[in-house]
């Protein structure tokens, strides 16, 4: 049963993606391309060619994201695997999320598959550049160059660090937990099979079951906020 592997799990890792933040508010990339922002292609707003091309337009989009982000709170999906944490041994969260919210829930060892929406980096090279939200693209106070945001855009590498954690998480777990990704976006989507090939028990929660739900040992079809919840507080019983 879900409810005893959970209980006996000496390592759950939970994988998060776009879905968890859904009954929050937070639009997708795609969702968030309206109005004015919908005669932009993602190439142009989200990939490092885009930025050189127009750094003061990728500045707005992405002011305005989090702006979008900053008024919507965490759910009770985010709170309860914020208090999963507390009821096994260890939990590690691999988030492809940019918003956030995981930890505003309390969510302590959270890995940050595609970088944080919050975050500011010199585009030359990388360095986190502790700065308000200008409303004009800043400086690198070290190189001069622009200040980009701590996102992965398309084409660009997963930062190393969280690559590593996350795949040497993936093999030592006990448990893996999709939740509210469609499992298509690599190399993410290739964590369950580590922790399958590993000996993990593997779940997924989603709103609908996704084209690979047959390959976990349980698949939840519903809501994460209300899913979550329910099987966290299982434990407690
Ligand atoms: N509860 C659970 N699952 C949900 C909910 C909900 N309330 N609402 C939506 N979902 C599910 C959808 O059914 C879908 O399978 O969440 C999934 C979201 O899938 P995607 O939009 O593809 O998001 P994600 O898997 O996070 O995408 C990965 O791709 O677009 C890039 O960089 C972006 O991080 C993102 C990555």
């Amino acid at each position: 049963m879900l409810r005893d592997a959970l209980r006996d799990a000496r390592h759950v890792c939970v994988l998060t993606g776009a879905g968890v933040s859904a009954e929050s508010g937070v639009p997708t990339f795609r969702d968030a391309q309206q109005g004015l922002w919908a005669k932009y292609d993602p190439h142009q707003l989200a990939t490092p060619e885009g930025f050189l091309d127009n750094p003061p337009l990728v500045w707005r989009w992405y002011r305005w994201r989090r702006e979008l982000v900053s008024q919507v709170e965490p759910n009770p999906g985010h709170h309860a695997l914020a208090k999963l944490q507390e009821l096994v041994p260890r939990l590690t969260l691999v988030t492809q999320n940019v918003d956030g919210l995981h930890q505003r829930a309390g969510s302590n060892d959270v890995i940050e598959f595609h970088g944080n929406l919050f975050v500011n980096r010199c585009f030359a090279e990388g360095c986190v550049i502790d700065k308000d939200d200008d409303a004009t693209v800043p400086t690198c106070p070290g190189c001069g160059s622009h200040v980009r945001p701590g996102v992965v855009w398309f084409g660009e590498a997963i930062p190393e660090a969280a690559l590593n954690e996350s795949f040497a998480t993936a093999a030592d777990c006990d448990l893996f937990l999709s939740v509210g990704t469609s499992s298509l976006v690599f190399p993410a989507a290739g964590l369950v099979d580590v922790a399958r090939d590993a000996g993990a028990v593997t779940v997924e929660i989603n709103l609908e079951p996704t084209e690979h739900a047959d390959t976990f040992d349980y698949a939840l079809a519903g809501k994460s906020g209300e899913l979550l919840p329910e099987l966290i507080n299982s434990l407690a019983i």
